[in-house]
């Protein structure tokens, strides 16, 4: 599970489970691209890795923009020389009832949680397959299988994300590269907030999930750095589910 050496981007590095992925991938050895939508979002984040031994550059964009990927692919390759992991994990969600949902918001989902995963998975295995070699996690979610009420933008994003990393294993097996998805359930974040605190809420989601609580990002981390690890070397299109069994029955 050590990653030693090896270079990784991560998208949405200063969120939720950004910066819980960011620190374990970090711990395990590896060096970090941290990517942010704002500029100096992950100053702080770079800083505390840093000091805990680790090596970080930071780059930003919005992840809709093509240009944000390459840049991210170009300052791995500018600091460490290369590029060997990359998890796309910037996302957004919607709660909109499917009979409100706007056009515009239809296609801020979509567009964030499906073509940045494309554009960056494309940008990070266009540099991979050049050496052979490379690991690329896609951060899905529950919602790839279980449709919610007021879910139906952003369940389709997820879906769609387990179809492109099943379609992006199938091409890049051959070449080198492992692509994989997890699948988290409920993790309170940023991502959530708006909800995630109502304790309304959390007693009907509590209910439906066989653990009776929601997940912490470290319990959802440990399960990326297995991924982009060789001992996952034989993974390949996988979807490890963390939900605390709630997509069990
Ligand atoms: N939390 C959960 O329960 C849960 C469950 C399943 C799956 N997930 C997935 O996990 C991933 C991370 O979510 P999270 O819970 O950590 O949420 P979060 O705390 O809100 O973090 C999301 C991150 O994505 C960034 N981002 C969003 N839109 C962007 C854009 N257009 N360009 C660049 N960056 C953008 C955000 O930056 P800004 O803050 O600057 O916008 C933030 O850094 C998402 O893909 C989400 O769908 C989360």
């Amino acid at each position: 599970m050590r990653l030693d050496g090896r270079v990784a981007i991560v998208t949405g590095a200063d969120g939720g489970l950004g910066t819980a992925i960011s620190r374990g991938l970090s711990d395990a050895g590896a060096r970090l691209v941290l990517h942010t939508r704002h500029a100096g979002a992950s100053d702080g984040l770079a800083a505390e890795l840093s000091a805990r031994g680790g090596e970080a550059v930071s780059v930003s964009g919005d992840v809709r923009d093509p240009e944000t990927a390459a840049r991210a692919v170009d300052a791995a390759d500018a600091a460490f020389g290369g590029l060997d992991i990359l998890v796309n994990n910037a996302g957004v969600t919607s709660t909109d009832a499917f009979l409100d949902t706007s056009l515009a918001e239809w296609r801020r989902v979509l567009e964030t949680n499906v073509d940045g995963y494309f554009l960056f998975g494309q940008a990070a295995a266009r540099r991979m397959v050049v050496a052979g070699a490379g690991s690329i996690v896609n951060v899905a979610s529950t919602r790839q299988v279980q449709a919610a009420v007021g879910s139906s933008a952003y369940a389709t994003s997820k879906g769609a994300v387990a179809m492109l990393t099943r379609s992006m294993a199938l091409e890049l097996a051959p070449r080198g590269v492992r692509v994989n998805s997890i699948a988290p359930g409920t993790i309170p974040t940023g991502l959530n907030a708006g909800y995630v605190t109502d304790p309304a809420f959390v007693a009907a989601r509590t209910a439906t999930i066989p653990q009776g609580r929601f997940g912490s990002p470290e319990e959802v981390a440990g399960a990326v750095v297995y991924l982009c690890s060789d001992a996952a070397g034989f993974t390949v299109g996988a979807s490890i589910v963390i939900d605390g069994g709630q997509t069990l029955a």
